[in-house]
């Protein structure tokens, strides 16, 4: 339980913090339940054995809400994942495409973030 408390923690003061560099006006509540139901799920599942901790691949982490955002935000997730599969900068790497439902929740994600 004690964990549970500290990663909410985390996950608040990463979404204030990002709130604060003032180029986005997002509801926090909405965007950290989204990350947490549906987002973080996916990339757990498909991007963070590569993407993750000091020597994640690209220097993109996305095991935690920071990098998720960063990395959606400035566009490059989306435009990875919806190459074509023949790209060699398509991701996930050596991998299928994600489905169309899960590209549509990333997609929603940064609608959210940069509503
Ligand atoms: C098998 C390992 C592997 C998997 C799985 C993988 N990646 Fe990557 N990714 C890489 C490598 C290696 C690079 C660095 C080379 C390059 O840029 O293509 C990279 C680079 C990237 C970059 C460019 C870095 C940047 O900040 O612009 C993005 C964005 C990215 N990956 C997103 C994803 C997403 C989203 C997923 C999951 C859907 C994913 N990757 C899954 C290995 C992987």
């Amino acid at each position: 339980m004690k964990r549970i408390i500290s990663l909410l923690t985390l996950f608040v003061i990463g979404c204030e913090k990002n709130i604060e560099s003032d180029y986005i006006g997002y509801d926090c509540d909405e965007v950290i339940s989204y990350y947490q139901e549906s987002v973080a799920p996916i990339l757990s599942n498909h991007c963070v054995g590569c993407h993750s901790g000091s020597s994640a691949s690209g220097s993109l982490a996305l095991d935690s809400f920071d990098g998720a955002v960063i990395g959606i935000m400035n566009g490059n997730v989306i435009h990875r994942i919806n190459m074509e599969t023949s790209n060699p900068l398509f991701m996930p790497l050596g991998s299928e495409k994600l489905s169309q439902q899960q590209l549509d929740i990333i997609q929603n994600f940064s609608e959210l973030l940069c509503q």
